[in-house]
């Protein structure tokens, strides 16, 4: 029986196989149409993306392009109904499902779907995109299979189908398997280590014991001000740098830089700190006259926050400006592996109009190589910014790092003049216009610039790798464009002794001082917290042996700094701001400059003031962290009591 049927259907096969030519056309069978409608359907989505990019970026990325190209040719071949043109797609199916999976930028919102590159539309649109073509590339090879197979479509056989897609999902991971790149091994950061061992203080208080006031009473007064909340909850992550170089991070909020910080002048800022790492952290507010109690300062204004605990920060915004904030519990470690972020004052009543405001940290991490990665906001890549013709703009720039050579990081702007409006957020006086002006940013130091978008192009902000010639990455492009190819060179450095047009300041060179206090700044072999290398002294000693800089509320204080080092030294103090009165005994000669930090050049002298009126205990110190980790830290003293201290004991270390 089943032998006869044989005999019967056999010869009519081979007549229909006979009649089959070169350009033969077979009916789509329903798989067939599924792999077309497929390919159709993300061919639209792949060109749709191609056009969304063009308006943003002024230019679609290369493998869209290619992608949305080939997936187009993929339809047609399909859709011609002829079988070995099929084959053809099921090929070309493989090569589009490979560059699916190896574009770089796929691979980071896959992986990160809420990260600065992803976004939760770009990882819906890339998961629909991939699912898609891989529907449709499976059903092809179904049809490709039935027509070789003769496995009939016109009575449907319900397994052979299904067997295809089996047989075409095994393959196509196959393939995929083979030629993704595989994941990057995940790269850890090691703890901070709480020093140990002869030398390492075991438990020193940093404040006045016995005096009437102790820095936990010194918190923000009761206010019917309007109240900005922020959580920032201290976490580990994996920040991708550019498409081949990821980095372990410590962060706030899972970015570093963290949230950038609004807020509107006279507001009260209550942030609470969440710690979900293993080891204590703190938040300073870089350049903030904060209450002593908020200063985040381990081992005198806190404890640094154990993991799992949390702490509450509470001040009043009393100055606009451009300011940061940075763990001070081993700042060293913790601030350069990425716990900072910026914190943006804007005035009661502004001062300057600006369609575009935008912010940049200039960081610097240490890549898988060892080598120095630089970043701008976490990208080593270029970083774009939308701005139309003719809109003004104000640029804020941080530095939250410093180069490997501690010299400051060199920035211009190419592409439209600009004026520097502030030095470490405070406004200057008559601004000059700049062209491809280099400006110096010690580390935490900020500048705001402040342009017009030309009528055509971009402006970018670009950096010089260590000070030897600006380099294409990391820049950032303003508006429509890309990085110029060609930078100009290192000119003259912008001198904040001589720009601006001066206007009255209450504190003068004339001023009567209450006390001048000399710091000269040093550096020698010797040992500081138990360990022998080149140490960085204050008047001759490491810290916490370098005594403190005794004051009283009302007076008003003069730093004379000395530097007799080969190297730069950006000299913070928290808590105030000072006027900068002279440099090398040269008063300034353009705008008063108001900073929270000197960047005091090598064998040069500063002079700064300021008014003592914000009582605590308040550091003095380097903010390059390599040297304030070794020694180059002080207090400023108002007769004040702490219930903390540093050393092993507690386990504060705010350096
Ligand atoms: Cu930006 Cu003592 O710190
Ligand atoms: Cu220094």
């Amino acid at each position: 029986m089943s032998k006869e049927i044989q005999t019967e259907k056999e010869p009519a096969m081979s007549t229909e196989a006979r009649r089959m030519r070169l350009f033969t056309r077979q009916p789509l069978s329903p798989l067939g149409k599924i792999a077309a409608r497929g390919f159709l359907i993300a061919t639209i989505a792949c060109a749709a993306i191609a056009v969304m990019l063009t308006i943003f970026n002024g230019a679609p990325s290369r493998d869209i392009v290619t992608v949305s190209a080939l997936l187009l040719i993929t339809t047609i071949l399909v859709t011609t109904r002829i079988r070995w043109m099929q084959v053809i797609a099921t090929l070309v199916g493989v090569y589009i499902l490979y560059m699916l999976f190896t574009e770089p930028f796929v691979i980071e919102s896959l992986a990160n779907p809420k990260g600065p590159n992803g976004g939760f539309g770009h990882f819906a649109g890339d998961v629909l995109i991939i699912a898609i073509a891989i529907l449709a590339f499976v059903a092809n090879i179904g049809t490709v299979l039935q027509n070789y197979h003769r496995i009939s479509y016109q009575k449907p056989r319900q397994l052979a189908p299904a067997f295809s897609i089996i047989g075409g999902m095994i393959i196509g991971a196959l393939f995929i398997g083979a030629l993704a790149p595989p994941p990057a091994p995940v790269a850890t950061l090691q703890n901070p280590q709480i020093p140990a061992g002869p030398g390492v203080p075991t438990s020193v208080n940093m404040g006045m014991t016995g005096a009437p006031i102790a820095v936990t009473q010194l918190q923000a007064p009761a206010t019917t001000a309007h109240v900005d909340h922020f959580t920032l909850t201290a976490q580990t992550a994996q920040l991708a740098l550019d498409s081949n170089t990821t980095v372990p991070a410590w962060t706030f909020n899972g970015t570093a830089p963290g949230p950038t910080l609004h807020v509107r002048q006279g507001d009260e800022v209550v942030i609470t700190l969440v710690n979900h790492l293993s080891f204590g952290v703190t938040i300073h507010w870089h350049g903030v006259r904060v209450p002593n109690a908020a200063d985040g300062v381990a081992g005198v204004t806190q404890d640094a926050v154990k993991p799992g605990q949390s702490y509450v920060y509470r001040f009043i915004a009393l100055d606009a400006g451009t300011y940061w904030y940075h763990s001070h519990q081993f700042s060293d470690e913790e601030t350069t592996n990425g716990l900072y972020g910026m914190l943006i004052v804007d005035p009661a009543t502004p001062t300057i109009h600006a369609d575009v405001d935008a912010s940049v940290a200039l960081h610097t991490w240490n890549g898988p190589n060892n080598q120095t990665i630089y970043t701008m906001n976490t990208t080593a890549g270029t970083l774009n910014q939308i701005a139309r013709p003719g809109q003004w703009v104000r640029l804020r720039i941080v530095n939250t790092a410093e180069t490997p050579s501690g010299n400051p990081q060199l920035v211009t702007l190419v592409g439209a003049p600009f004026q520097v409006v502030s030095l470490d957020g405070h406004d200057l006086h008559g601004p000059q216009w700049l062209t491809d002006t280099p400006l110096p940013i010690g580390s935490a130091q900020r500048y705001d610039l402040y342009f017009q978008m030309p009528s055509h192009g971009s402006v970018t902000l670009v950096t010089a790798d260590d000070n030897q010639s600006y380099v294409h990455a990391p820049a950032f492009v303003i508006g429509q464009g890309s990085v110029p190819t060609r930078l100009p060179a290192i000119a003259k450095w912008f001198d904040l002794t001589t720009y601006g047009t001066p206007t009255p300041d209450p504190v003068t060179p004339q001023s009567h001082f209450d006390a001048t206090y000399n710091i000269v700044l040093g550096n020698q072999m010797g040992t500081s917290l138990g360990r022998t290398g080149m140490t960085y002294t204050m008047n001759g000693k490491v810290f916490p042996n370098t005594g403190m800089l005794m004051v009283k509320d009302g007076q008003l204080i003069k730093l004379h700094f000395d530097n007799q080092t080969n190297l730069y030294h950006p000299m913070h103090l928290h808590g105030h701001i000072f006027t900068v009165l002279d440099q090398n005994g040269k008063p300034l000669s353009g705008s008063p400059v108001h900073q929270d930090t000197i960047l005091v050049p090598p064998h040069a002298t500063y002079d700064v003031a300021f008014v003592a009126n914000n009582p605590g205990i308040w550091m003095l110190h380097c903010h390059n962290f390599l040297h304030a980790n070794w020694g180059m830290d002080m207090m400023l003293m108002y007769n004040i009591s702490t219930p903390y201290t540093v050393g092993n004991a507690s386990g504060n270390f705010p350096d």
